[in-house]
């Protein structure tokens, strides 16, 4: 039984349809990604698993569990976390506080715990906890954001364009991070439009156009399709 498994999922806002009757599923211990151009429907698609966008249909299941009707702060409960695009992290909290927040319904030693998994697959972060987050630089809260959202020991980490905005370096250093995620056993959801990058550290691939998915496989079979390369990679 896969980790997330969406049937015909559909988003809408009012009347417009961003996501039109999508299937597709996450293992646990895989990296997917979700290709597609702007406006594709790929942050929707997201926002339709976590919960967050009223208009939502079709099936959910998350560790064997219905989750298509629940609310959000549930779904993340049942540890399926997402990564906020644009990786937003209190400014004014320092890099330990924003991180116990991600933890807050944890005991506190495991908290702990977890805290210390954080600082061991960030060690900057351990070197920066006391300082505010917001002087952190952009890769830096990149790295906050992942671990906050792994202080929920989640099994199933969804992220939206974490490699952004980010200088060279620190994507490289993003895309490791997410290949040390998943090597954990958990599974990563990953959009981006950096395809090139995304594909390298993922197991297979979902191509979506226009609120569909067109084009699925492996991918070194995503990366070898005629369309995608001449429409994503720029070959
Ligand atoms: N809050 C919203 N209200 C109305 N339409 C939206 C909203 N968010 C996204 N859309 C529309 O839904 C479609 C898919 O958008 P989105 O999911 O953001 O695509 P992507 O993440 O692939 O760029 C687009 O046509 C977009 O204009
Ligand atoms: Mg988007």
């Amino acid at each position: 039984m896969p980790l997330l498994e969406i049937e015909s999922l559909g988003v809408s806002y009012g009347g417009v349809v961003a996501v039109r009757d999508i299937s597709f599923h996450v293992d646990r211990g895989e990296t997917v990604c979700l290709l597609g151009a702007n406006g594709a429907g790929k942050s929707s698609t997201l926002m339709g698993i976590s919960g967050v966008v009223a208009g939502r249909s079709g099936s959910v299941r998350f560790d064997g569990q219905e989750i298509g009707r629940s609310a959000s702060h549930h779904i993340a409960r049942a540890g399926l976390v997402q990564v906020p695009e644009g990786r937003r992290v209190f400014p004014a909290m320092t890099v330990l506080e924003n991180l116990l927040l991600g933890g807050i319904h944890a005991h506190a030693d495991e908290r702990r715990g977890r805290v210390d998994r954080c600082y061991d697959l960030f060690p900057r972060l351990a070197e920066r906890k006391e300082q505010a987050a917001g002087s952190l630089s952009g890769g830096e809260q990149q790295m906050l954001a992942i671990g906050r959202a792994l202080m929920a020991d989640p099994q199933l980490v969804m992220m939206d364009e974490p490699s952004l905005g980010l200088a060279p370096s620190l994507v490289e250093a993003t895309f490791s991070t997410i290949t040390r995620i998943r090597d954990e056993g958990l599974g990563v959801l990953l959009v981006e439009q950096n395809a090139g990058e995304a594909l390298e550290v993922s197991d297979r691939a979902y191509v979506m156009e226009t609120g569909e998915i067109v084009l699925s496989g492996t991918a070194e079979e995503v990366r070898k399709d005629p369309q995608v390369k001449s429409a994503y990679l720029g070959l």
